[in-house]
């Protein structure tokens, strides 16, 4: 068999990581690379770090407003599509990538099977909810992490070839963590464990958002702790365009570095005291590694660590969120809300059985 992969931005290396080394014990895999990310601390620092394959196809698309991004890749991919005629593509999550390799696939008739399925914000004013919505819509095979993301599917009349795995993201820390304690050490980012708060800002919502953006950024001015920023690319190229630099230079306490790697993120993670985020693979990792998360969004896709207790949803503009992050005491992280590792062996498996079925059938 087979298969086309389809990724490109930083938290899809991270899945393609854990899966494509179980998919490739049964399957053929061409691993094609968007580009959507490209910086080396973006995207390269993760194929070397997480020993991803090397990508059969680098399409080198880049950045462009959305319309232009994702037509560019319908196009490249479709061309890898036809040249390789594939038994099936797979793509994960819900960016530009994703709807791309989804509809290239799915116009050309090859079954797409999609990773994080069914999950829903219900604010239809974030490009991601539209395209894990027509991502799922055009899937025939769908991997989702929980029940509530099956649940989701089921109301939208979906619930042939769902399947429940628990998260990809949670068999890459599993994987990696003990890796990364060996490779790194926590004094080089200059803080003490426990005693400083990470924090990681780059949706669209936030950045693009003068008035949220500066109150987010005047909020971890205003706290006593050190704060750790990895700044992505867009949030550092907002700051400048609406003049906002001065917040960070300004306040001692906020250490802004480049975007770190993935082992570099789960020390951080796992030695901060809180976290703040609006990314929604870091709310899963903070759960993961038993630490208090504020989430500066509406509504999270991850519904379970707000239930839970051990997350919770702020507004930067109508909350002061440095008294929040300061009172915030989570409730208990026993609960196992994200499988027990082994989602990436159980979608590999699932997919091998499913497209046998598929051959026997039209065989
Ligand atoms: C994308 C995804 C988002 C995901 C995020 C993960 C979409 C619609 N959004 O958002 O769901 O949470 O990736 O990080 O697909 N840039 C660089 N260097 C890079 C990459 C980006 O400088 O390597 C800058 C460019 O100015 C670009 C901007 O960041 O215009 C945004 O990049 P883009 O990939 O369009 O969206 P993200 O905000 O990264
Ligand atoms: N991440 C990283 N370095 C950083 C910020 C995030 O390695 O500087 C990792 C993080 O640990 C998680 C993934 O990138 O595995 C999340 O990606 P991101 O927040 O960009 O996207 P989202 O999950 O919101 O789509």
């Amino acid at each position: 068999m087979k298969i086309v992969t389809v990724a490109g931005t930083r938290p899809q290396l991270v899945k393609v990581a854990s899966v494509s080394r179980e998919l490739r014990k049964y399957a053929t895999e061409v691993l094609v690379n968007t580009g959507q990310h490209y910086d080396y601390r973006m995207a390269g620092v993760f194929f070397e770090e997480l020993q991803i394959p090397k990508p059969d196809y680098d399409l080198g698309i880049g950045s462009a407003s959305h319309g232009k991004q994702t037509g560019e890749m319908l196009m490249a991919i479709e061309e890898v599509l036809i040249k390789e005629s594939p038994d099936a593509v797979l793509v994960y999550g819900d960016t530009n990538s994703t709807i791309a390799g989804a509809l290239a696939a799915s116009k050309l008739h090859l079954p797409v099977i999609h990773v994080e399925a069914g999950l829903r914000s219900f604010n239809k004013t974030m490009p991601e909810e539209i395209n894990r919505i027509i991502t799922d819509h055009v899937s025939s095979l769908l991997f989702s992490p929980t029940g509530a993301a099956i649940d989701n599917l089921r109301q939208e009349n979906i619930t042939e070839n769902v399947i429940e795995t628990g998260d990809v993201m949670y068999d890459a820390v599993l994987y990696n963590i003990g890796i990364a304690e060996e490779k790194y050490q926590l004094e080089a980012f200059g803080v003490k464990e426990k005693k400083y708060i990470l924090a990681t800002i780059h949706r669209a919502e936030n950045t693009d958002s003068e008035e949220r953006l500066s109150a987010i950024f005047r909020a971890f001015a205003a706290l006593d702790d050190d704060v750790i920023l990895p700044l992505h690319p867009r949030t550092k190229n907002k700051l400048r365009e609406f003049g906002l630099e001065h917040l960070l230079v300004n306040a001692a306490n906020i250490k802004a570095i480049e975007p770190v790697s993935y082992l570099e993120m789960l020390l951080l993670e796992k030695n901060a005291s809180t976290i703040v985020t609006d990314s929604g693979g870091v709310q899963k990792e903070a759960y993961f590694a038993r630490v208090p998360c504020l989430t500066v969004r509406p509504e999270t896709e991850w519904v379970e660590t707000v239930e839970a207790g051990c997350n919770m949803l702020v507004d930067p503009v109508k909350e002061d969120l440095s008294v929040v992050i300061k009172n915030f005491r989570p409730k208990s992280f026993e609960v196992q809300l994200y499988g027990d590792g082994k989602a990436a062996q159980k979608i590999a498996k699932e997919t091998m059985m499913y497209l046998e079925r598929k051959t026997a059938l039209s065989g």
